[in-house]
């Protein structure tokens, strides 16, 4: 956003044409009048926003004048200059829609000061209405949403950077929709139609990790059979989400930061340096600042990945957003595999909403997603709830290992139904390793074929 403009209406020529070179010096457009007749010619012609009024005129007043100004845009900051004083004028002034008031002689710091502040204001003003068009028109694409006012704000942070070239890190414990916001912010930022590139660092084996970042030539090493270009370049004008950045391995992380420090990639074998403009977003679940306590960061690389952070609270700070995602995700389901739910009975409703979510909005999300496939009835009701169906209740005298160990089982052979017995996606949808899938399809004796 620009500078703000400033009409400065004065009738001591000295003193205005001071002002106008003092704010043209700061950086603001600045525009002079002498009466009132001029300074309402000049509100009309030029896209004032905000106005430094006398309140002494030759032609007119300025509490007349500044009700004029509100009158035509009532957006238009008024800094009222009050003899010395006059304390009254200067309520009256207030009264009528100034925003601060200033008494003769002018303190120049002061005014700037003052200046500063309004110009927060507009900055915030002009942000809530890009998030309020936000919100009303891309995010139907970007399918995020809430209520909260703790979202609010980092959706408030959000349109504030995007625009920005900041590398960010988004904190998070799992499911609270780290993923979702990266590529909001993506969405909103300049780079949108070029591309953005997601790694999950954690997903990927130490070994191969480096070549997928930075890909290698034919013959780099025994195997490579062909070019292979890494995702830095495919990135490039784009944005790069690396996603479990807290699991990337020391090594690689020293090679992350040159990258970034020289803003170019060489391909493993390669012979020359690519030029890359990428924009870094980093997510994890882990609390790197400790990592970093520990060593296992290096904090290099942390300072310089942590332009700015975003945390994305946890649900259950921001419960408001439960009955919001309930509807949400029951249409979502609805629509996905062609069903007609109604709602929910005010029973499974209220469960719902009470119930706590340590697996965040991934985790409401699956409850309700199961609950739309499964219920026969027009209404999600308790019994299609995986806390309530018969199938979960504890075993007979069982203690908290069985019933543990029975959901656990219930909740890997439902995945793996879901997943068409792909062990890949079922692992995945469960967020568990394959390994740790295929350990337990041992452990519970599960007939895969
Ligand atoms: N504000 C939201 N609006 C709509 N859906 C959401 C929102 N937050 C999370 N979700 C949904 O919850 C699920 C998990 O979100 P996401 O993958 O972004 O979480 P995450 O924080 O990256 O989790 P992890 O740490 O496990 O990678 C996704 O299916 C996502 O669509
Ligand atoms: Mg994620």
């Amino acid at each position: 956003m620009e500078h703000a403009n400033i009409l400065i209406v004065e009738d001591e020529d000295v003193q205005r044409s001071l002002l106008e070179d003092l704010l043209r010096k700061e950086g603001f457009g600045a525009a002079g009048a002498g009466n009132g007749a001029d300074a309402l010619q000049i509100f009309k012609e030029q896209p004032i926003d905000i106005v430094l009024l006398d309140f002494k005129l030759p032609d007119t007043d300025g509490l007349t004048l500044l009700k004029q100004f509100k009158g035509m845009n009532p957006e238009a900051e008024i800094i009222m200059i009050t003899a010395y004083g006059s304390i009254e004028n200067a309520v009256d002034a207030l009264k009528s829609g100034a925003s601060e008031y200033l008494t003769k002689p002018i303190d120049l710091e002061d005014l700037l000061f003052k200046i500063k502040k309004i110009e927060e204001k507009r900055h915030l003003v002009h942000e809530n209405k890009v998030l309020k068009e936000v919100l009303q028109g891309r995010l139907k694409t970007a399918n995020f949403i809430y209520t909260s006012d703790k979202m609010n704000e980092v959706v408030s942070l959000i349109v504030r950077i995007a625009k920005t070239d900041s590398t960010c890190v988004i904190e998070g414990e799992s499911g609270v929709g780290k993923e979702l916001v990266v590529d909001l912010i993506h969405e909103l930022s300049e780079r949108k139609d070029q591309p953005l590139v997601k790694v999950n660092c954690a997903a990927i084996p130490d070994n191969l990790l480096e070549s997928e970042l930075f890909g290698y030539e034919k013959g780099a090493f025994t195997g490579a059979f062909q070019r292979k270009v890494g995702k830095f370049e495919l990135a490039n004008k784009g944005t790069l989400f690396l996603d479990e950045i807290g699991d990337m391995p020391l090594l690689l992380q020293s090679k992350l930061l040159r990258v970034i420090q020289a803003r170019e990639v060489e391909r493993l074998g390669g012979l020359h340096p690519i030029r890359i403009d990428v924009r870094i977003i980093t997510a994890t679940n882990r609390n790197l600042e400790e990592e970093v306590k520990k060593s296992t960061f290096r904090d290099d690389l942390y300072y310089r990945l942590n332009v700015v952070t975003i945390r994305v609270p946890p649900l259950q700070e921001r419960r408001e957003d439960i009955p919001v995602f309930m509807n949400f995700f029951l249409k979502r389901y609805n629509d996905r595999h062609r069903k007609i739910i109604k709602g929910f009975t005010n029973e499974a409703r209220d469960i719902l909403i009470k119930n706590d979510y340590p697996g965040n909005v991934r985790q409401l999300e699956n409850i309700i997603e199961r609950a739309v496939v499964l219920t026969r009835g027009e209404y999600i009701s308790k019994e299609d709830l995986p806390f309530f169906s018969a199938a979960d209740q504890a075993p007979a005298g069982g203690g908290i290992k069985d019933v543990v160990e029975s959901m656990e089982k219930k909740m890997i052979l439902e995945a793996l139904i879901k997943a068409d017995w792909v062990q890949t996606k079922a692992a995945s949808a469960i967020d568990i390793s394959e390994r740790m899938l295929r350990y337990k399809i041992k452990k519970y004796g599960i007939k895969t074929n």
